[in-house]
């Protein structure tokens, strides 16, 4: 926590200060992000004291006893917020990637034992202390390519020891104070059938209703619950299931909808209320417009398209033309998303979403909160909010998607604490 008395942090100057806004409307985008040129904003005890055109934050009183950081040719922005990971994992799976790439498909990899499962057997033969660390230089990168927090699933366990490991360990991160990446967490148990429960399916979703839930929610370890609501993995009946029981434990919903193929997931986080119906690629036009007349935040991870070379993405353009919510989100995990940048995300969302740099920094920063229902206090540089900002080293934010594959981060300031500037170092 920030010290009360400590001085605020001004910093001003920018070429372009960018932050979101949630607009009040039925169709067309839902987001809109605002440009200040000469862009400045005011610290204080962690939170945004003021916002606007340096000279006009200045002018407040309390800037001339603040902390000075110059961000002349350079963009401020919130800080990511990435609302879908599978941050605690133990191994990568780069064979895999080769598999694929010489014409196996993620499904006959899973299929055949591989896949999701093969990163159970692999977390489950490690211990806590080993997967505690690997997730905590995760963080790290997190935050060197500018996001501020992120919503991390469980889902590697797929049993209740194993899946309580998993959300132990996030709750630890928050705890660390070396840590300064906020992570939501999630219950991802139905993120597939494990090998002991393959004959008998049924078993395990009672396993999952009857007895992790109880035990994630007693020992307070999840926000949200999620389910991977595919052919071959859960279906809409056992995904109703699980989910309704999550629900009524107190948990809010997510679900992995319509990735690989039309599985009806969409359709069940409009029917159930979720706050967010993630993935998308197969879903329908009419499933488009009840996406828009809903609640329920689109969340648009391209990035899992992109690495598994499917070419099918997600009807982005449909879904903000008609109304939707959008956010964008990594997915990172070791299967179909290793990365942690949501700038690349932003640079396949610009060419393979067809979003503009605007319409993608703001899902990828409110439409981020709000798929995480965190929209009150983070996404935006707005007064009152925490401070959880990035600096990039360029002067139009439409550089940022531009230049694909590379950092342009060179400052993050969570709730108001400087974790790093480049720029200082020389
Ligand atoms: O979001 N679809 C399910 N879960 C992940 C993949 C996980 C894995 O392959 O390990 C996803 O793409
Ligand atoms: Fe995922």
């Amino acid at each position: 926590m920030p010290e009360q008395d400590s001085p605020g942090l001004f910093i001003h100057s920018a070429a372009q200060l960018i932050t979101p806004e949630l607009l009040d409307r039925v169709s067309g985008p839902k987001l809109m992000l605002r440009i200040i040129p000469d862009g400045a904003v005011l610290i204080e005890d962690g939170q945004i004291a003021s916002v606007g055109i340096t000279e006009a934050v200045r002018r407040d009183g309390r800037a001339g006893a603040a902390v000075t950081l110059d961000a002349s040719n350079c963009v401020i922005a919130p800080g990511f917020v990435d609302s879908h990971t599978h941050l605690v994992f133990a191994a990568n799976r780069h064979e895999e990637y080769e598999m694929r790439i010489r014409g196996a498909s993620y499904e006959s990899i899973a299929a055949l034992g591989g896949g999701i499962r093969n990163s159970v057997r692999r977390l489950r033969s490690v211990e806590e202390d080993e997967l505690f660390e690997a997730a905590r230089q995760r963080c790290t990168r997190f935050l060197e390519y500018g996001t501020t927090t992120i919503e991390a699933k469980s889902g590697y366990g797929l049993d209740l020891e194993n899946e309580l490991k998993i959300l132990r360990i996030i709750a630890r991160l928050n705890e660390d104070p070396e840590v300064s990446l906020e992570i939501i967490p999630t219950f991802l148990g139905a993120h597939e059938v494990p090998d002991e429960f393959r004959d008998h399916p049924t078993k395990y979703v009672d396993l999952i209703c009857e007895q992790m839930l109880p035990r994630v929610t007693e020992d307070q370890l999840a926000t949200f619950c999620d389910v991977f609501c595919e052919a071959g993995v859960f279906t809409v009946e056992q995904s109703r299931r699980i989910l309704i029981a999550a629900q009524s434990f107190g948990l809010k919903l997510k679900i992995h909808a319509d990735q690989l193929s039309h599985s009806g997931g969409a359709r069940l986080a409009v029917e159930l209320g979720a706050i967010s119906a993630d993935h998308l690629e197969h879903i329908k036009e009419d499933e488009v417009a009840l996406l828009a007349e809903s609640k329920v935040v689109a969340t648009l991870l391209p990035g899992a398209a992109f690495h598994l070379g499917t070419n099918q993405f997600a009807p982005a353009r449909r879904l903000l033309d008609a109304g939707a919510l959008v956010a964008l989100a990594t997915d990172f995990n070791p299967g179909t998303s290793p990365t942690v940048s949501m700038q690349v995300i932003l640079s396949i969302a610009g060419s393979s979403l067809w979003m503009t740099p605007s319409e993608s920094f703001a899902a990828a920063t409110l439409g981020g909160a709000c798929a995480l229902g965190c929209q009150h206090r983070m996404g935006s540089i707005q007064e009152g909010k925490q401070a959880d900002l990035v600096i990039f080293e360029v002067n139009d934010y439409r550089l940022v998607p531009y230049h694909y594959g590379m950092n342009s981060v060179r400052a993050v300031i969570k709730k108001g604490q400087l974790l790093f500037d480049h720029q200082k170092r020389g």
